[in-house]
This record gives structure tokens, C-alpha cells and sequence, in this order.
């Protein structure tokens, strides 16, 4: 059996989900964007006012928990998994600025940590997994077979995120993206439960001035001697 687990973690809008999708697409692998998830939950938190004035409620969250169904369901057009909550395909909703803005407040509790942390431990327990985040390498899969710690500088992180946000229809301002992304790296980075921190073992990689060509053919190298060993272990 010579599938891996590949885990790539990173600071927010480092092209984490570019490089493992296109990896996946081109290993036939599972692709699991695990930042979908606390995306997910916090979209509930918010429909469920459970975020007023800016406060989360942590206990109520707490005790919601156990009503929070999580599932990903591939879309083929789209060529990746879709998150959906509670049965409802909530992939477009849990982009917007507003679930950013709380997504990190949702993160840093250790119950609902758990909670997502043994589904995504589920889901890669075959083998044949890229999945992102910023505890996959160190907490979810300690074992993987490669991670990757993707950085770049805030500027270009902002702006590749502005971008998106502005094709989607969205009205922000770049400063208020700039703001949410340094804001997101210092709270995830802090946090007491599984801070974002590069494993012992993983490469960096910072994108700043690489094009998205060089980096995915960086990228599948790599990939692609790890695989080699492994055939050659076994
Ligand atoms: O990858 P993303 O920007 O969509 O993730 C959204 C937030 O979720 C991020 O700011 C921190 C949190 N997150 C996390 O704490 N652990 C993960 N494995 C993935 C995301």
C-alpha cells in the first residue's frame, strides 16, 4: 500500500487549499479542507445567535455541539468536496467576512476542537488523504507521511484573499481583509488548544514571489519521493 497522508498547514491565505486540491486531483486522493469545518460550525453559531454583539456564547456553543452534523459531499463540477451542515450545503455561505471575522473565537475551544479533530482523524484513517489546516501535521496527523507549512508575506495573503472575496460579489475594503487575516494569524498562532505551529518536520514553503505553477511542480516532487520510499519500504 503505498497511499500517504500529506498535511498541509499554514497561515490564513497561503493557497492551502490550492496546492492540496491540486494534489488530490492528481493523486486520486481525498482533499479535506478542515478549516471548512470550523467555518461550518461557526455559520451555526451565527444562525443560531449565538454570537450577539461580538460575544460568542461558548457554553451555549458547547452544548449545541451534539446538533452540529458535519458532512462533505464530492461536487464533480466544482471537482472538490462541498461542506454541508446539518444536510445543507453551506460551502459558498462560510467564505464571507462575517464567519472569518469569528471563525478564530469558534477555533480556540477545546470541545468543539475535539469534535472536528476525531471526524478528520476518521476521514484519513485510510490512507490517501491531503488534507489543510493548522493542526494537521502536528495534532490530527502527528504520523503523516509529508506535511508542508505554507507562509507568505501579509500583503500578498490579503490581496489574494481580497480578490476572492471581491469575485464572489462581496463588499469589503482591502484594509478590513488585511486587518482580519493578521488578526485570524495572531489569534490562531496564541491560542491555548493546538496553536498554529510548524511541525518539526515539515517543510516550508513560502509563496510570497512563486507562481502557482512552480510551486505545485515543487510540490508534487516532493510528494513524489515520499511515495517512492515508501514503495521502496515496503
Ligand atoms: O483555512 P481557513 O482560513 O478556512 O480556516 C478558518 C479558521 O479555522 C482559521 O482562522 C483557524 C481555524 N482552523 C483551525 O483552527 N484548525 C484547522 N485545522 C483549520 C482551521
Amino acid at each position: 500500500m503505498s497511499k500517504i497522508t500529506i498535511a498541509i498547514d499554514g497561515y490564513s491565505s497561503t493557497g492551502k487549499s490550492t496546492i492540496a486540491r491540486q494534489l488530490a486531483k492528481t493523486l486520486g486522493y481525498i482533499y479535506v479542507d478542515s478549516g471548512a469545518m470550523y467555518r461550518a460550525v461557526t455559520l451555526y453559531a451565527l444562525q443560531a445567535e449565538l454570537i450577539r454583539d461580538g460575544q460568542l456564547d461558548k457554553e451555549e456553543l458547547i452544548e449545541s455541539l451534539p446538533s452540529i452534523f458535519l458532512h462533505f459531499t464530492f461536487n464533480p463540477k466544482k471537482g472538490f468536496a462541498e461542506v454541508y451542515l446539518n444536510n445543507k450545503n453551506v460551502e459558498s455561505d462560510i467564505r464571507n467576512l462575517e464567519v472569518s471575522k469569528y471563525v478564530s473565537l469558534v477555533a480556540e475551544i477545546p470541545e468543539v476542537r475535539r469534535k472536528l479533530v476525531a471526524i478528520q482523524q476518521e476521514m484519513g484513517k485510510n490512507k490517501g488523504v491531503v488534507m489543510d489546516g493548522r493542526d494537521i501535521g502536528t495534532v490530527v496527523f502527528p504520523e503523516a507521511d509529508l506535511k508542508l507549512f505554507l507562509n507568505a508575506a501579509p500583503h500578498i495573503r490579503a490581496t489574494r484573499r481580497y480578490k476572492e472575496l471581491l469575485e464572489r460579489g462581496d463588499e469589503v475594503t482591502f484594509e478590513e481583509v488585511l486587518q482580519n487575516v493578521e488578526l485570524r494569524d495572531r489569534i490562531d498562532s496564541t491560542r491555548e488548544a493546538s496553536p498554529l505551529k510548524q511541525a518539526e518536520d515539515a517543510i516550508v514553503i513560502d509563496n510570497t514571489d512563486m507562481g502557482l505553477k512552480e510551486q505545485f511542480e515543487r510540490v508534487l516532487n516532493l510528494t513524489n519521493r515520499v511515495i517512492d520510499q515508501k514503495k521502496k519500504d515496503a
